[in-house]
């Protein structure tokens, strides 16, 4: 099997070929937000200039157009994380609206008194406070695993949180400060074997690795367009058709329904149930064209590469004594995401010194507030890859790395 080559695949993507600050820009933020490839733009540009129209609504072309393409980017996301069928497949506009929806709809209806919702210390805000919302509505029970010095969950922390009283587990794939990625089999078996649901945030994990839905068996799995070279404002919601079918809608409005009466109205079936109002279609296009593009380099290719960058950098931070690395030594159990501290100096006057080398990196909480005070860190830095990103990027990185302390004032 052929590598990747980045060098050639970064001539896809126009932005990462200007210089920033005087230098080459090296864009190692992938987790906050990805660049798009010519052919996303394009084909979002196609859209707009032949067929964007609002979808099932109308009998003219241009709305059929539109709702082939809004179907037809639908049928591109199931294949790729090989949902049964479409009707699994909900568009949102992110990962947060559809941890949201979840919680709204299925945890308003099923959550009940004492009832325990069982989170990692690790979870992005917008996995965490959904649910701190309903488990207060509900007077429900929110529980976290904590996490080991490597930054895992070791499997008796697994079976001492997640009980017989446990109605849902959510936890990220892949940590968005750590890199971890969490033992997910192991969860979403010992959680099914407890009675519980588990939703995964595939936010940082669907961008980077093969996912298979049905191989994981997880029974909601959501993520975000802008993380995987797609555009803002499109997202996914994955779930189990049979419970999808037993939530009531999030939303209530226009092409959510089938029959509206005076004080009360039935609903679309899934998945339109729960798409209230006007779609995000150039978001779908993009969506779909994002996809065309990543199975085309290969997901298998993509997650090899980002391991060796991961390990070549891991390499270089691990010898310079005042960089401190988060999170999991062993290559195996992480991603290509790496947080880190450099003695003496606040994470964001780091990144503004490698701004000036024109380093991208980000700085922060992170949206992961508890997990933080869990590490007894204020803020960390964090460079995360993507399939474009070059041992030169990383090599660009160290270098402005090791002058930040002498900007700093501390010689060296
Ligand atoms: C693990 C994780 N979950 C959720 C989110 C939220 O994603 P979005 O802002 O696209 O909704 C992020 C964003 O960084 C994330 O990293």
């Amino acid at each position: 099997m052929h590598k990747l080559n980045p060098d050639e695949i970064k001539n896809d993507f126009p932005i990462l070929s200007q210089n920033i600050n005087g230098n080459r820009l090296a864009y190692l933020d992938n987790g906050a937000t990805t660049q798009k490839p010519i052919q996303v733009i394009e084909a979002i540009y196609n859209y707009n200039t032949r067929s964007h129209g609002n979808p099932h609504r109308g009998a003219h072309q241009l709305s059929i157009r539109a709702t082939e393409e809004y179907d037809s980017a639908k049928e591109r996301v199931r294949k790729f994380i090989n949902a049964k069928t479409i009707e699994e497949i909900v568009f949102t506009r992110n990962t947060t609206e559809s941890l949201n929806l979840i919680a709204q709809s299925y945890g308003r209806e099923f959550i009940k008194e004492n009832d325990e919702i069982v989170l990692a210390i690790s979870e992005h805000h917008s996995n965490i406070l959904p649910w701190q919302r309903i488990a207060k509505e509900k007077k429900a029970i929110l529980k976290y695993m904590y996490l080991n010095d490597d930054g895992r969950i070791e499997p008796e922390e697994i079976k001492n949180k997640i009980t017989g009283k446990t109605k849902i587990v959510s936890i990220a794939h892949m940590s968005n400060v750590l890199g971890t990625i969490h033992p997910l089999e192991e969860i979403i078996e010992y959680a099914h074997k407890m009675g519980a649901l588990v939703i995964v945030d595939g936010a940082q994990s669907t961008p980077h690795i093969k996912v298979d839905v049905q191989i994981l068996d997880a029974d909601f799995y959501v993520f975000s367009g802008h993380k995987m070279l797609a555009p803002m404002g499109i997202g996914v919601l994955y779930g189990k058709k049979e419970i999808l079918e037993s939530m009531p809608p999030y939303l209530m409005g226009g092409d959510m329904i089938e029959y509206v009466y005076e004080d009360y109205a039935t609903f679309a079936p899934l998945p339109y149930k729960f798409e209230a109002g006007t779609q995000n279609v150039e978001g779908a296009v993009g969506l779909k064209a994002a996809i065309d593009y990543l199975e085309r380099i290969g997901m298998d290719k993509i997650e090899d590469h980002e391991k060796a960058l991961a390990e070549y950098a891991l390499d270089k931070m691990f010898s310079i004594p005042y960089v401190n690395v988060q999170g999991p030594k062993d290559l195996d159990m992480r991603g290509g995401i790496i947080s880190f501290t450099v003695d003496d100096a606040h994470p964001h006057d780091v990144s503004t010194i490698l701004d000036s080398y024109g380093v991208a990196i980000r700085a922060g909480h992170h949206c992961a507030q508890p997990l933080m005070r869990y590490l007894n860190l204020p803020a960390t830095s964090r460079v995360s890859f993507y399939l474009y990103n070059t041992k030169e990027d990383i090599d660009q990185f160290v270098e402005g790395l090791k002058n930040v302390r002498k900007w700093l004032g501390y010689g060296s």
